[in-house]
This record gives C-alpha cells, sequence and structure tokens, in this order.
C-alpha cells in the first residue's frame, strides 16, 4: 500500500508525463477512483466503453493511454492507426474477450451463414474483422431492433446474458455464443431482492450482462453510462446496483446526497474482497501508469494491431460509431 505522499507523487509525475508526451487518458467507469480522476483532472475522460471509443477517435492528442481492458486499447487503435495507443498493462483482459476464440467462432458463423454477424466491443480484433456489425451495451437494443426490422436473423456473441436480454426486448430472431463476464454473472436475484426488501425506497439498476433472473428485477437496464445518468435523473435517494463497483466513483460524485448498494454476489460477505470488481480493470494502477509514460517505448504495453486486421475491423466499428450517433 502506498502513502498519500508517495500517491500525490505518482499523480504529479503522471500529469507531467502526460504533457510532456502529448497524450492524453482514456479511462472506463470500472478502473479504480484515482485512475477516473487522473483522468478526469487531466483533461481525458471517463467514460462507457462506446464513448471511450469515440473520445480516443476524435481527441487530437498523438498519444492515448487507455486505462481499462484490452479491447478498449485495441478498438482505440482501430480506431486511430496513426496514433500511439499504451495501456498500463497488456494483462488486462476480459473473460468475454478469453471465452471467444477467433477460430471457434469463425467456425461457428461459418455454420450460420444466413445470419448477420452482431458482436460486442469486449472481444479482440480478430473476432471483431469477422463481424458485420460491433456493438456496446448502450446501442445494443436499438440496433437489434433495426436489423429485425429488416428482417435479418442475427448471429450474436460472446455475451449470453446480453444476446438473451436484447432478443427479450426486441423479439428478435438472435442465435447466441455462450460467453459470461465474470463480474456479472455472480449477481443474485435473491439477495437483490431481499435488499429491497430492506430498502423499500430504492431502485434497482442492473448492467445488462447480469443474469435474466437479475435483470427482470431491474428498474433500469442499461450501459455503465445509462446507469450513472438513472442514478442521478431517478427521483430515489437509494439505489442497488447491479455492475463493477468502479462505477461507485461516479454514482456519488454526481449525487452525493444518495445512497449507493451494492448488489449482493454468490461469494458476498466477509470472505469476499473481489466480488463486483473487474480483476483486469483493477490492473490499471498508478505505477504501472508511470512506467509506461517514463519508458518511451511504454515498457512493451503498446497495442499494435496486424494492419490487414485493423482495416476489417474498422468497418463494423465504424458502423457502431454512426449508428450510435
Ligand atoms: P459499458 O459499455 O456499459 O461501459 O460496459 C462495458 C464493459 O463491460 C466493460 O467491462
Ligand atoms: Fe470483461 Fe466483465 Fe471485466 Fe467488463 S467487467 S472487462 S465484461 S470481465
Amino acid at each position: 500500500e502506498m502513502t498519500l505522499e508517495q500517491r500525490e507523487f505518482y499523480r504529479e509525475r503522471i500529469k507531467e508525463k502526460l504533457q510532456a508526451r502529448d497524450a492524453v487518458m482514456v479511462a472506463h467507469y470500472y478502473t479504480d477512483p484515482e485512475i477516473q480522476a487522473l483522468a478526469e483532472e487531466t483533461g481525458g475522460c471517463v467514460a462507457d466503453s462506446l464513448e471511450m471509443a469515440r473520445f480516443g477517435k476524435e481527441h487530437p492528442a498523438s498519444t492515448l493511454i487507455v486505462a481499462g481492458v484490452r479491447f478498449m486499447g485495441e478498438t482505440a487503435k482501430i480506431l486511430s492507426p496513426e496514433k500511439r495507443v499504451f495501456m498500463p498493462t497488456l494483462e488486462a483482459t476480459c473473460s468475454l474477450d478469453i471465452g471467444c476464440p477467433e477460430d471457434e467462432f469463425a467456425a461457428f458463423c461459418e455454420q450460420h451463414p444466413d445470419r448477420t454477424v452482431v458482436v460486442y466491443a469486449n472481444t479482440s480484433a480478430a473476432v471483431k474483422a469477422r463481424a458485420d456489425w460491433v456493438v456496446t451495451s448502450s446501442i445494443a437494443v436499438e440496433l437489434i431492433e433495426y436489423l429485425d426490422q429488416r428482417g435479418e436473423k442475427i448471429l450474436w456473441a460472446p455475451d449470453q446474458h446480453l444476446g438473451a436480454y436484447v432478443r427479450d426486448k426486441t423479439g428478435a430472431d438472435v442465435l447466441c455464443w455462450d460467453g459470461a463476464c465474470i463480474v456479472h454473472e455472480e449477481f443474485k436475484a435473491r439477495g437483490v431482492e431481499d435488499l429491497k426488501a430492506a430498502h423499500p425506497g430504492a431502485a434497482v439498476l442492473v448492467h445488462p450482462e447480469s443474469p435474466a433472473s437479475v435483470v427482470a428485477i431491474a428498474d433500469v437496464v442499461g450501459s455503465t453510462s445509462q446507469l450513472i445518468k438513472a442514478a442521478t435523473e431517478m427521483p430515489n435517494d437509494t439505489f442497488i446496483v447491479a455492475t463493477d463497483k468502479g462505477i461507485f466513483y461516479k454514482m456519488q460524485q454526481l449525487a452525493p446526497e444518495k445512497t449507493f448498494i451494492e448488489a449482493p454476489t454468490a461469494g458476498s460477505g466477509a470472505t469476499c474482497r473481489s466480488c463486483a470488481h473487474c480483476p483486469w480493470m483493477a490492473m490499471n494502477g498508478l505505477e504501472n501508469t508511470l512506467a509506461v509514460l517514463q519508458d518511451e517505448n511504454g515498457c512493451g504495453q503498446e497495442i499494435f494491431v496486424d494492419p490487414d486486421l485493423a482495416r476489417r475491423a474498422m468497418v463494423p466499428l465504424d458502423r457502431m460509431l454512426d449508428f450510435g450517433k
């Protein structure tokens, strides 16, 4: 554990180095509060995955420091091939990405050539390159609705819970891959019901990577940005939140008078210290951020995407950005 003085030292050095390297931080709401605060204080962004992609592409800085997980860094690089893109650590991955290897996914697509391939942003560049569309949770329902109205049948990957949610909302023909987020799949409907009983005025906010039983008792289902918006705009003074606890930083900042309670997971209680927090998001820290900025080659934590793959993955990613406007 660092002392307060040490933290302040790191924060100041990171600020200097960001300036010196014409770099800007692009952070996700699930990263640790001090990472989010740094991104805010230095003119970067803290956002959901769709907004991160857009911010990185549009920002004039020549270097991006993506504090999040691997697919976010790859997306930034694909959308801005001329920029250098670093992450505090390239080891920060995602169970959805891991659970959808390119070769198996390609075989699945080949078995269903009549379906429009829609993949979640939480995938590798190679999987995106195989897709007709990329989506994030903030536009998933709208996009599937749109494709369904055009009479298209969908092949969806990799998150089965988000896939089931959009199928349920739209009535579209959606065939799902069976991936899951290790953080969200742990939320338990029983525990949320018990909390609701204890806090009758509370609204339940749920990220759609959660199981259907938890989604079913939500007052609002949405992307991280959409849940934060609900937390600020709804009249309730208490919220039960089923998503990564990193999100409490922004919710508390925007609505300091309100109370936010973590939704229970299977392992909740005294024995569980990492519940509701993504272990890969947690890898983004002050020390590795500074180390990457201090070394010309970013300690080897630079994102490279094969240019041919990047060109192919850019097509469905650009569609996502256009559709989300
Ligand atoms: P959002 O797109 O809602 O930010 O969620 C993406 C995600 O799961 C990051 O882990
Ligand atoms: Fe992936 Fe879940 Fe972590 Fe998001 S929270 S990066 S979906 S494992």
